[in-house]
């Protein structure tokens, strides 16, 4: 293959998994990820045969795992709109605790990864995964595309917001809506650039009607998050409402109670505010998300005024 048109396949494989910048280093030759990369794929689908009931959907699968706490957000405090039926009894008592460990995933979270080249090569596995993925039966007939995440491989800072919306879901790239536009000025405002900040979601299937995510999708979707912590060992993370920060830290507060402080997550320091959807429909809130990320800057040793 000429390596134009290796480094052509390798940039659409790597924006697949939500990498569209990658930090000043000397990567390896396209083909030499490639390759690894089929390779990974042929393991993969060896062992997802041989193996079928560890690949079966949540409804079908016994919890190995012991069951977590469903975890409800405030429609109050939330970051989209509830549903208009809101979540039925029928709902949350379908819930069937979290699914089986994907071998592969089990694999990812049982190695670290040092530089961008490895990380990168672990995320496009794990985006490779979560584009087959049809835990969330409901989500997955109706996703146009699956929502990895995107932004630097090597991040310090990851931002976690809830799930996509519309135009994630027709992009296939995280707040890329009227939320997104909204994160992006105060990326801006908080002198941080968007290409070196991580940013993913609770989930990475839409929501039908952007409803909340329901803690049985949350919990389906959780090894994938977990993962690209994992991968990505960010220092800090920004929880986008009360979904990400109910979610991410186990508590049951809204995001209300829970910002202005720094949570500790697995050495990760953690901090919590209001979504930005939530800014659109109450403008006011928008002056504590500045308070907020300026006790957050704070943190990493920058003043804002
Ligand atoms: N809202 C979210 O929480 N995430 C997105 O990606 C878009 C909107």
């Amino acid at each position: 293959m000429t390596s134009k048109r290796a480094m052509a396949q390798l940039l659409k494989h790597l924006a697949g998994a939500g990498i569209t910048h990658l930090p000043k280093v000397n990567l390896p030759k396209p083909s030499r990820i490639l390759a690894r990369q089929q390779e990974s794929r042929e393991e993969a689908a060896i062992s997802t045969s041989a193996i079928p009931e560890t690949v079966s959907t949540a409804a079908e699968s016994k919890p190995l795992r012991p069951a977590i706490r469903p975890r409800l957000a405030s429609a109050e405090t939330e970051g989209r709109r509830p549903s208009q039926s809101g979540t039925s009894k029928e709902e949350l008592l379908s819930e069937t605790g979290p699914p089986d460990r994907l071998p592969d995933l089990q694999a990812i979270l049982s190695r670290s990864y040092v530089d961008a080249e490895q990380k990168t090569e672990a995320l496009c596995k794990v985006a490779t995964m979560v584009a087959g993925c049809s835990r969330c039966t409901d989500l997955a007939s109706k996703r146009t595309k699956t929502v990895f995440g995107v932004g630097s491989p090597t991040a310090e800072i990851m931002f976690i917001g809830e799930a996509p919306g519309a135009e994630e879901d027709a992009k296939g790239e995280p707040f890329v809506g009227p939320a997104g536009q909204l994160l992006n000025k105060i990326i801006d405002a908080s002198k941080l650039k968007r290409e070196d900040i991580y940013i993913c979601n609770i989930l990475r299937c839409r929501p039908p009607g952007n409803r909340n995510p329901l803690p049985q999708e949350a919990s389906n979707c959780r090894e994938f998050l977990d993962a690209q912590i994992h991968i990505v060992q960010p220092k800090y993370i920004v929880c986008w409402g009360t979904v990400a920060a109910q979610n991410l830290l186990n508590k049951t507060e809204a995001v209300g109670k829970l910002r202005g402080q720094l949570f500790d997550y697995n050495g990760i320091k953690v901090m919590c505010t209001y979504h930005p959807s939530y800014l659109l429909r109450n403008p006011a809130a928008k002056k504590q998300v500045w308070e907020d990320m300026k006790f957050f800057m704070k943190h990493l040793g920058v003043e804002l005024q």
